[in-house]
C-alpha cells in the first residue's frame, strides 16, 4: 500500500496522498487509485501541479477519452482537454454574456456528464488551475447508489421501469444559447436511459441528470419537471453529497455512473475560475 486515503464524507468522496501525477504511475498505485475510486466515488489529489500532457497521461490509464462535440478550447491546446475558464487569451475575464462564460454557468445545474451519448461518460478528471477563493464555486457531488437505496418506497416504485430522454441541444437552451446548426444538433441526438441504473457488480443507482433531461418518456413537460425537481431534491440532500472545496492544483477525479454534481454560483465577471477537464470514455451502454 503506498497510498493513504482519507474519507471526506460519510457518503462519498476521498483525498488521496501519496501520489505525484506529475510523474508515470506504477502499476500498483494505479490498482489502488483505481479500487479506491471504485469505493469513494469522487477522489481528491491536492498540489498536482500538472500540464495537460500529464493530465491526460493520467487519465487515459482509466480508459479510452472523449472529446466533446463542443469546445471553446484554441489550437494549442489538446483535443482531449475541455475547458472550463472565464478568462480569454489575453488574461484578461471574458465579458459575461459571452458565450464560453454563459456555457460554463450551465455547470450551475446537477448534472452527470455525458449522459447525451447513448454511451455515457465513465468518469472525469478535473484540474483547478485558477480557483474561487471564497464563496462560490465549489463542487457538490451526489452518491446517487445511496440515493436509490434510501428511496422511500412509494417514491422508488414510480420510477421502477421509467426512462429519461437526454438531449445536449436541450441543454444549451437554460441558457437561451443560440440554437444549434443542424449539422451540428445531428450528432448529438437526444438519447434516453433507464432512471434506476444496473452495475455490474450488481448494484443499482439513481440515473438523473436534471440539466440535460429534457422528457420522462412517455410524460408531458409538467409531470417531467415535477418527478425531476422531486429526485433532485431528494439526491441533493447533505447526507448524500459531498462538497469539494477548491484549492488551487487540486485534481478532482469522479464516476459518472453513481454520482452526479453541481457547481455552486460565484460571480463570473471578478471572479477567476480556470478548470481542464478530462472525461474517460464509458464502455458499455446504461444497463
Ligand atoms: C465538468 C464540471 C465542475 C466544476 O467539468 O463536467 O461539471 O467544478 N465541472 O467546474
Ligand atoms: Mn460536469
Amino acid at each position: 500500500m503506498t497510498l493513504s486515503i482519507r474519507k471526506l464524507h460519510e457518503s462519498l468522496g476521498a483525498e488521496i496522498d501519496g501520489v505525484d501525477l506529475s510523474r508515470p504511475l506504477d502499476t500498483d498505485t494505479k490498482s489502488e487509485i483505481q479500487a479506491a475510486w471504485e469505493t469513494h466515488g469522487v477522489l481528491v489529489f491536492r498540489n498536482q501541479d500538472i500540464g495537460d500532457t500529464e493530465h491526460v497521461a493520467f487519465s487515459r490509464h482509466f480508459g479510452d477519452l472523449e472529446v466533446l462535440p463542443e469546445t471553446d478550447r484554441t489550437d494549442d491546446t489538446m483535443p482531449e482537454i475541455f475547458i472550463l475558464s472565464n478568462v480569454g487569451a489575453d488574461g484578461k475575464i471574458m465579458p459575461v454574456e459571452s458565450e464560453p462564460v454563459t456555457f460554463n454557468t450551465l455547470t450551475w445545474f446537477w448534472h452527470t456528464d455525458s449522459c447525451y451519448r447513448a454511451i455515457p461518460s465513465k468518469g472525469a478528471i478535473l484540474h483547478g488551475i485558477e480557483v474561487v477563493k471564497g464563496g462560490g464555486g465549489e463542487t457538490r457531488f451526489a452518491n446517487m447508489r445511496e440515493a436509490l437505496a434510501e428511496m422511500p418506497s412509494d417514491l422508488r416504485s414510480r420510477i421502477e421501469g421509467l426512462e429519461g430522454q437526454h438531449s445536449w441541444a436541450w441543454m444549451r437552451s437554460h441558457r437561451n444559447l443560440p440554437p444549434m446548426k443542424a449539422e451540428e444538433a445531428a450528432k448529438v441526438p437526444p438519447v434516453q436511459h433507464k432512471l434506476v441504473r444496473n452495475h455490474r457488480n450488481r448494484s443499482q443507482s439513481l440515473y438523473i441528470s436534471p440539466l440535460y433531461m429534457e422528457r420522462i418518456v412517455g410524460w408531458d413537460e409538467e409531470e417531467t419537471r415535477s418527478l425531476v425537481e422531486e429526485l433532485t431534491e431528494w439526491a441533493a440532500q447533505d447526507r448524500f453529497v459531498y462538497e469539494h472545496a477548491w484549492q488551487q492544483h487540486d485534481v478532482v477525479m469522479w464516476d459518472n455512473t453513481w454520482t452526479m454534481h453541481i457547481v455552486l454560483p460565484y460571480d463570473p465577471g471578478s471572479q477567476r475560475r480556470v478548470m481542464h477537464r478530462t472525461a474517460i470514455a464509458g464502455v458499455e451502454a446504461v444497463l
